[in-house]
């Protein structure tokens, strides 16, 4: 399986060359990230894809000076809704109906279900799930990434709050989640790179009822 040779191949890198990611590619990965399954399709999560060099130095300030924002080629960012409002399921539903060529209304009921059951939910609440959502688009955009030989280093190591206001998320009702810098291995400096993966065998990870 080609999926399992990438992600065996694939590291969290440590240290990036600075050379350039064809733009093709950087869309692809994004479109995988697009095509992540998420809870009643609400795809409640947005991109910021970050190429100027002088943004990248401000980020890599907030982001524990990690070089790889600094040498990567284009470094993506995931930023989840803050919370869930009636406006944001019409966009969700809205463009379902129109996808499926549906007549206008077709989901009101499925919409105000799923409002019913976030009512009680607190802000923080709302945002984590959505956050959840946006992780899953993370790991797939990870996945696309290594099937193209690109590299990437997932992130959580950064200040969300100093983020958002950097990028101006929270007036988009957005909160950053995770930063994936794309780029390519600098294999002379990239001290993970010659080391071996580390995984619990299958056998400690997986549980089987049968
Ligand atoms: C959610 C998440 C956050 C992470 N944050 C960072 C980070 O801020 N900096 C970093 O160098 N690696 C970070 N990592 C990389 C992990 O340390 C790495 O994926 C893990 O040790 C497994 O190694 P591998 O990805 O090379 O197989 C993060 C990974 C994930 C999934």
């Amino acid at each position: 399986m080609e999926l399992l040779k990438s992600l065996y191949w694939r590291h969290a890198t440590k240290k990036m060359n600075g050379a350039v990611v064809p733009e093709s590619q950087v869309n692809q990965i994004i479109k995988a990230a697009i095509m992540a399954p998420t809870s009643s399709g609400l795809q409640p999560f947005e991109m910021i894809l970050v190429k100027n060099k002088a943004f990248k130095e401000r980020i890599y300030n907030e982001a524990a000076q990690q070089t790889q924002i600094l040498d990567c080629s284009h470094l993506l960012i995931f930023a989840a809704w803050d919370q869930y409002t009636e406006a944001r399921l019409d966009s969700v539903f809205d463009n379902m109906e129109a996808i499926r060529e549906l007549p206008k209304g077709t989901m009101d009921d499925f919409k105000n279900s799923i409002l019913l059951n976030f009512a009680p939910w607190d802000l923080e609440r709302q945002f984590q799930h959505a956050a959840r959502q946006a992780y899953i688009a993370f790991g797939m955009a990870i996945a696309a990434a290594a099937e193209l030989k690109v590299d990437a280093t997932p992130m959580e190591g950064f200040d969300n709050a100093i983020l958002d206001e950097l990028l101006g998320l929270r007036e988009k009702g957005l909160r950053s989640v995770t930063l994936l810098p794309l780029g390519y291995r600098d294999e002379e400096h990239d001290w993970l790179a010659p080391l071996k993966k580390v995984r619990f065998p299958i056998e400690k990870m997986l549980n089987v009822i049968e």
